[in-house]
């Protein structure tokens, strides 16, 4: 099976994406980072694409007028490196409906919660806010709705009394950083697809949370 190109889309610090850097060295994942893409010339994860050899590209988004010019040479730079998977992570811009219909069942995103609890922002506040004795983390594919794709696979950590934004965003982390290579596993290994509004695993339609992790 020829392997995955991937392409990885980041705003900053890129611990998902190294996580992927690491699964791909590693064999775990059938892939080839094609590419980093961000739309800061001073996110972390360029470094870290560059130590792995990886090719990056800053596209700021304050080069550009509108959201649809970012988001059209956004797509230019993407088809460049011909990927057949697109990863977000940790790529802090809305996109346009153009460019998420583009890759329709070939995007993935990571995302803070248990979906569809808390889309957008302040996620790991907003769970000790409303007093969740549970939290985590979900890895979805990318629709239009922002945070609101068809979930593939959550893993969930306790709340714990003395939590806070911090605390639990460093778990959620190290949750993350096993959940999302996972997933593109699956996916490089052809067992992933879209489907309308759900997403389907070795054939087998997933519930509207996803597979748990641990499975
Ligand atoms: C992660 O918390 C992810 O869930 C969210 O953005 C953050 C990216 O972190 N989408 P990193 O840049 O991968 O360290």
């Amino acid at each position: 099976m020829a392997p995955t190109r991937l392409v990885v889309l980041i705003s900053g610090s890129g611990s998902n994406l190294q996580a992927i850097i690491d699964a791909c060295e590693r064999g775990k994942i059938n892939g080839h980072i094609a590419a980093v893409i961000s739309n800061k010339a001073d996110a972390y994860g360029l470094r870290r694409a560059k130590q792995a050899g990886i090719a990056t590209k800053v596209l700021s988004h304050k080069d550009f007028d509108s959201r649809e010019a970012y988001d059209a040479q956004l797509m230019n730079v993407i088809d460049s490196f011909m990927p057949n998977l697109v990863v977000l992570a940790g790529f802090m811009r809305i996109l346009t409906p153009s460019l998420v219909q583009k890759y329709v069942g070939k995007m993935l995103n990571i995302h803070p919660s248990l979906l569809p609890k808390y889309q957008g922002l302040n996620t790991h506040q907003r769970a000790i806010d409303a007093k969740d004795n549970v939290h985590g983390v979900s890895v979805h594919f990318v629709t239009e709705e922002l945070d609101g794709g068809p979930v593939i696979l959550q893993a969930q950590i306790p709340v714990l009394k003395d939590d806070t934004a911090e605390t639990l965003a460093k778990r959620v982390h190290e949750q993350e950083h096993v959940i999302y290579p996972l997933v593109v596993k699956w996916f490089s290994e052809h067992r992933l697809t879209m489907e309308a509004d759900y997403a389907v695993l070795d054939k087998k339609q997933l519930p509207a949370h996803g597979a748990h992790y641990p499975q």
